[in-house]
């Protein structure tokens, strides 16, 4: 069984997806963070993020290992924990150039079926119900209006003592976005037989329920 969870940024679908895996007994696969990890060591080693090539070299390099644990995933890239730094917004302000390039995506889609062969996933991301797994048996798109989900990455952001503007913060995500709509490789866009969620002013109780309930029609 697959569950695809896609949507924008800041719709909630990180922790819907590991609340529902956590729920039905599955395996909960983030694959924003991969698209992250790969940035934040790309900066790092000050590769140009324009570089395809070149990332997709430091990509086959990396040893990237998404491990879930009592209190949420862990990221290691060749056995180093980057999971906080990987949600600064100097990785944030880069990803989507760096998902852009059609040499990484293919490259991390591979890397996303094979994690997700003959395993029950749930996984979220901007192209899993369109293009990395095509048959999972349940699709979400999960969105909110720009405010609300500029508002919770507010919370997010201060909850981490990072301190942001909510103008601010809604201008990035618009344009994260746009780039991540308008790439021409696998573009964020809600699959045909998608099922349509908007969470704006939903708790998370309630959409988790709503997704564990379309998961208990399709079985
Ligand atoms: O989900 P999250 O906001 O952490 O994703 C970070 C970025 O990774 C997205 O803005 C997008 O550019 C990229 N991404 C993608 N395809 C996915 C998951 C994430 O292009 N399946």
């Amino acid at each position: 069984m697959k569950i695809a969870i896609d949507g924008p940024a800041g719709a909630g679908k990180s922790t819907v997806a590991r609340r529902v895996a956590e729920q039905l007994g599955m395996l909960y696969i983030d694959t924003g963070a991969m698209y992250r990890a790969l940035t934040y060591i790309a900066l790092r080693a000050s590769c140009p993020m324009t570089d395809e090539a070149a990332l997709r070299a430091l990509l086959d390099q990396m040893k990237l290992v998404l491990d879930v644990t009592a209190d949420g995933q862990r990221v290691y890239v060749n056995e180093e924990d980057v999971t906080d730094p990987i949600r600064t917004p100097d990785v944030t302000g880069h990803v989507s150039t760096v998902a852009a390039h059609p040499a990484v995506r293919e490259k991390m889609t591979e890397l996303q079926r094979e994690m997700a062969r003959a395993r029950s996933v749930v996984m979220d991301g901007r192209d899993i119900g369109t293009h990395v797994l095509p048959d999972a048996e349940l699709k979400i798109f999960l969105t909110a209006s720009i405010e609300e989900r500029a508002e919770r990455r507010l919370r997010e952001l201060e909850q981490r003592g990072i301190a942001a503007d909510r103008g601010q913060l809604m201008a990035d995500i618009a344009e994260r976005d746009r780039k991540d709509s308008e790439r021409e490789t696998a573009p964020l866009k809600q699959a045909e037989d998608a099922q349509l969620l908007d969470t704006t002013g939903l708790g998370i109780d309630r959409v988790v329920e709503r997704i564990v309930a379309l998961y208990e029609e399709q079985v």
